[in-house]
């Protein structure tokens, strides 16, 4: 089911704030953009950010990427008002809202609840805006299976270390990097592993959040690596600079992408009739299966979904 939903390798943020922030965003080769209303933008500047996005929105050049806008979360005055202004004045060139702080099925429901009026007022098919869902505290993730579940609106499941940080108290200032004195392991791998679960078992993408120190790219890339590893979807990036470092790291690299197209159409062949209908087969040293078939539909399917290349066809090994 993941592999339907469009690619969002890199989900970059823009200050709804900043319209000169959201003019050049229009240039840059993210698969997604995110305008915030959130917390990127100061309490006295939220109104004129909503107009600046709808005004961005409205006059496109945004190419083939995800226009998702970032609303406040319920516990502010600021949500109602962040979703009907942006949905009703920029609904048609708008993919999906992302919800911040999300921490039970009823925060997706309510969202659900007012898009669906807003798309039957406006005439908008019911449905068509998509949810994005942040999970930022202890709550929001004991709960993920239900928020992801809350509705078909759904697509994404992103993990706000910051905000999660800060609501666990963990003892640290630098996110995404692990805290002086665990020197054990992960101190994200649980939480990664709670939210990349819940995505894969109700077909949603699983997107990891910020790495704030935006001149270090060895870091963005060694924290990008470790999500991607585990088999996340994406992750947000905050500086042009981080854009394709994180493409290249949600791709499969170019040798894994080759042998997965391999893999499939050997697989295919030794099961077919002319290649002796074999349910597991050798591909040069390696035996493979069915299980190796779905692993390889995985990497093909990344790869395809990035636009890659194979660098050679397969061809059967001569008859004899
Ligand atoms: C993002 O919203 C974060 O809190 O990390
Ligand atoms: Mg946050």
């Amino acid at each position: 089911m993941t592999q339907t939903l469009r690619p969002r390798r890199s989900c970059l943020a823009v200050p709804g704030s900043n319209p000169r922030f959201l003019e050049k965003a229009k240039g840059l080769d993210a698969d997604q953009v995110f305008l915030d209303l959130e917390d990127a933008v100061a309490p006295m500047a939220k109104p004129g950010a909503r107009k600046n996005i709808v005004a961005a929105l409205t006059e496109g050049g945004w190419g083939n990427k995800l226009r998702v806008v970032r609303v406040n979360d319920w516990a502010t005055q600021w949500t109602y008002r962040d979703v009907i202004e942006i949905v009703e004045g920029a609904g048609a060139d708008l993919d999906a809202i992302m919800l911040p702080k999300v921490q039970s099925a009823e925060h997706v429901a309510a969202l659900d609840t007012l898009l669906t009026q807003i798309e039957k007022t406006i005439g908008y098919e019911v449905g068509s805006i998509r949810i994005e869902a942040q999970i930022e505290n202890a709550l929001g993730l004991i709960n993920v299976d239900a928020i992801a579940t809350a509705s078909p609106r759904v697509e994404t499941i992103i993990f706000g270390p910051a905000d999660f940080m800060a609501s666990i108290n963990m003892k640290t200032l630098v996110v995404g990097e692990q805290p002086p004195g665990y020197d054990v392991g992960d101190a994200y791998h649980y939480i990664l592993m709670r939210i990349l679960m819940a995505a894969r078992a109700y077909g949603k993408q699983a997107i990891d959040g910020p790495y704030l120190q935006i001149r270090d790219l060895d870091g963005f890339r060694r924290v990008a690596e470790r999500s991607a590893a585990l088999g996340f979807d994406g992750k947000w990036v905050l500086h042009p600079d981080q854009v394709a470092a994180a493409n290249e790291v949600f791709s499969p690299r170019q040798d894994d992408y080759d042998h997965a197209e391999n893999i499939l159409d050997a697989y295919d062949w030794f099961t077919s009739e002319a290649g002796g209908e074999k349910g597991s087969a050798m591909l040069g040293d390696e035996m493979i299966d069915e299980a190796s078939r779905k692993m390889a539909l995985v990497v093909a399917g990344k790869g395809r979904a990035a636009g890659m290349q194979r660098t050679e066809p397969w061809t059967p090994p001569e008859s004899g």
